[in-house]
């Protein structure tokens, strides 16, 4: 059991931002990551979908064979990990947007969160958000159109650099000092991000906290490899190769992609 591999999905090509951090931090993992790009995105679509989709996912990658499965979709966490839990035996890591650390730490109590609509509308994102923003103002913003176009490959575009700066000025306006990245295709756009805003805001993501989570849950199922080999990395899209593989390039572990019907 311990030779099988983690288990990641994300609703496309954005959990590669968490698929990073967790083949950094547990070398001798393997890993398969499906990218549902076909279906993206997520977050426009009804809670009964994304729980469809999630378990269409699950199912595919109990299939591989997987030991545990990561959830990087903060969309599919908020509102489908619950159903997951009840329904597999096996553990399930999930992603939600980081409001902890951001409400923690503000200096000017007016914290900014970026998210799909699924993921800003679920009641599991409302229930954490009243446990940590107690006297402090969350300005949320739902990022429509970011997914798609970030799925389409033009991070770095006019069209990008248009939408993003009217979703944060709001944001600047109210004088937040942090911003919650609240979805995990949205770690790829931090340097448009850093020139929209000012050094004294601090972007926050939830990659690393997931993969040390990774690390737990496995420790505590006795799951973790104990091979001393380099792990492989299987990454399988339904949608367009040559876009996963381009979010991929400069990437330094070893890693095959390929196209897979699920
Ligand atoms: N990466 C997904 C998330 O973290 C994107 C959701 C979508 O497909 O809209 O929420």
């Amino acid at each position: 059991m311990q030779h099988q591999a983690i288990g990641i999905f994300d609703s496309g090509i954005g959990g590669t931002s968490i698929w990073k951090e967790i083949s950094v931090a547990l070398p001798n993992e393997n890993t398969i990551y499906l990218a549902d790009s076909k279906n993206a995105p997520y977050g426009k679509r009804s809670k009964d979908d994304i729980i469809a989709l999630s378990i269409k996912n699950t199912e595919k990658l109990l299939e591989l064979n997987c030991k545990i499965i990561v959830v990087a979709c903060n969309t599919a966490t908020t509102n489908a990990i619950k159903v997951l839990r009840s329904t597999y035996d096996i553990p399930f890591i999930g992603i939600e947007p980081a409001i902890k650390p951001a409400a923690l730490h503000t200096k000017t109590k007016k914290v900014g969160v970026l998210a799909t609509k699924g993921t800003l509308s679920s009641e599991l994102f409302a229930k954490t958000s009243d446990v940590y923003t107690n006297n402090i103002e969350v300005i949320e913003v739902i990022g429509t159109g970011l997914v798609e176009l970030i799925e389409e490959g033009k991070i770095d575009s006019p069209e990008m650099h248009t939408l993003l700066t009217s979703y944060i000025k709001p944001m600047i306006e109210k004088d937040i000092d942090y911003l919650v990245l609240g979805c995990s295709h949205y770690p790829y756009l931090i340097p448009i991000l850093r020139k929209i805003l000012s050094d004294k805001v601090t972007i926050i993501d939830s990659g690393e906290a997931v993969a040390r989570q990774t690390r737990v849950i496995l420790d505590a199922n006795h799951l973790l490899n104990s091979s001393s080999k380099t792990g492989t990395h299987n990454l399988y899209t339904n949608g367009d190769v040559h876009t996963l593989k381009s979010m991929l390039r400069s990437n330094t572990v070893a890693h095959t992609v390929s196209s897979l019907d699920f």
